[in-house]
C-alpha cells in the first residue's frame, strides 16, 4: 500500500512564516533560524541585496556562507549563500543572482520588507582569515555576487589589523552590477570607526567587461596583461607578501587560481593555513 510521507509532529514547531507574494506558507522546521525581511535593494535585473533580523545566537567568522531558503514548501530549497554583512552587525546582509527559473531565486528576488527567511543555523567556509598565512597585503578577487563574502571581510576591523594592504576586485559584466561594491567601499571609508582602519589600506579596483569601463576586461586578462598591478602601482603577485582570496563561478575560480599559482601561491585551507583559498560563488 502506498505511503503518503507526512512531516511527524515534533519535526516542526508551530509557527507559520510569512511568505513572498502571499504564496501558501508551511510550518518553519524546527532546526532552522526564520528571520524577517527588513530591507531589500534591486541593483540590476540580475543582481539584489537583502538584509534580514539575525538570531542572537547565531555566530559567524567574517566570510563564512550559510545555507538560505523560503517557507514556500514542505521540503524547502536551499542555497548557499555567503553573509556579505560582518559579525558585529545587527542585521545579516545577503547578496543575490536572480536567476530565471532558478530553484531559489526565482522566489527569493520577489521577497519584501517582513517576509520570512529560512536560515541553517551552521555557517561554514574557506574564505576566513585564517586559513591564510599571515602576509602584508590582502587581495580579495572576485565576480558578481562572488564579491558577498568580502563585503563582509572589509566590514571586519580584524583584517585591518592583519594586513597592511586591502585590494578588493570584482570584474562585472555591466557597470551598474558594480555599484554595491562601489557604495560599500563608501560606506567603509566614510565609516567613523572603520574609515580610521581602514584609511590608506582599503582599495577598490573594479572592472566591465560587456559594457565600456575605464578598466574594461575580466579580472584574469587585466592580471595577464599587468594592467592590474600596474594601475595599483604594486609589483605582481608575490608569495612572500601577498595573500588572495577568490570567489566566484568554477572557471572564474579555476582561471584565477592558475594565475596565483603560476606567480608560486599555494591554495590553503582551514586546517591548513597557506596563501591563497577559493569558495564558489551560489549560482542558480
Ligand atoms: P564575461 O562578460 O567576459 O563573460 P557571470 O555573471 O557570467 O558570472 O560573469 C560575471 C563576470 O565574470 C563577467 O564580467 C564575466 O566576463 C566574468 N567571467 C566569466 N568567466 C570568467 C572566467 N573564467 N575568468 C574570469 N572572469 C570571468
Amino acid at each position: 500500500m502506498h505511503r503518503q510521507r507526512k512531516p511527524t509532529l515534533n519535526a516542526y514547531t508551530s509557527t507559520v512564516a510569512t511568505s513572498a507574494e502571499g504564496a501558501q506558507a508551511f510550518p518553519i522546521p524546527d532546526n532552522v533560524f526564520a528571520e524577517t525581511v527588513t530591507k531589500v535593494r534591486h541593483y540590476t535585473d540580475r543582481l539584489f541585496r537583502f538584509r534580514t533580523t539575525r538570531p542572537a545566537s547565531f555566530r559567524f567568522r567574517s566570510g563564512e556562507f550559510v545555507m538560505i531558503g523560503l517557507p514556500n514548501a514542505e521540503r524547502p530549497v536551499f542555497r548557499a549563500y555567503s553573509v556579505a554583512s560582518p559579525a558585529w552587525d545587527d542585521e545579516l546582509e545577503f547578496f543575490s543572482i536572480k536567476v530565471p527559473g532558478g530553484p531559489l531565486t526565482e522566489y527569493l528576488q520577489k521577497v519584501k520588507v517582513g517576509d520570512t527567511i529560512l536560515m541553517r543555523k551552521k555557517p561554514t567556509g574557506t574564505l576566513v582569515i585564517d586559513a591564510l598565512l599571515p602576509g602584508k597585503r590582502l587581495y580579495l578577487l572576485s565576480t558578481g555576487t562572488g564579491v558577498a563574502p568580502f563585503a563582509s571581510l572589509i566590514r571586519d576591523p580584524d583584517v585591518y589589523e592583519k594586513f597592511d594592504e586591502v585590494i578588493l576586485v570584482q570584474t562585472c559584466r555591466e557597470v551598474a552590477e558594480l555599484d554595491y561594491a562601489r557604495e560599500l567601499y563608501e560606506e567603509v571609508v566614510n565609516h567613523e570607526f572603520l574609515g580610521e582602519l581602514a584609511a590608506g589600506k582599503l582599495r577598490l579596483y573594479d572592472s566591465a567587461t560587456r559594457e565600456p569601463h575605464p578598466r574594461q576586461g575580466r579580472v584574469t586578462d587585466l592580471i595577464d596583461s599587468g594592467k592590474l598591478f600596474s594601475d595599483l602601482g604594486v609589483l605582481p603577485f608575490d608569495p612572500a607578501t601577498d595573500r588572495a582570496m577568490i570567489c566566484g563561478s568554477m572557471a572564474m575560480i579555476k582561471d584565477t587560481k592558475d594565475r596565483l599559482e603560476h606567480f608560486g601561491l599555494v591554495e590553503g585551507a582551514n586546517n591548513a593555513p597557506n596563501t591563497f583559498v577559493v569558495e564558489r560563488a551560489f549560482v542558480g
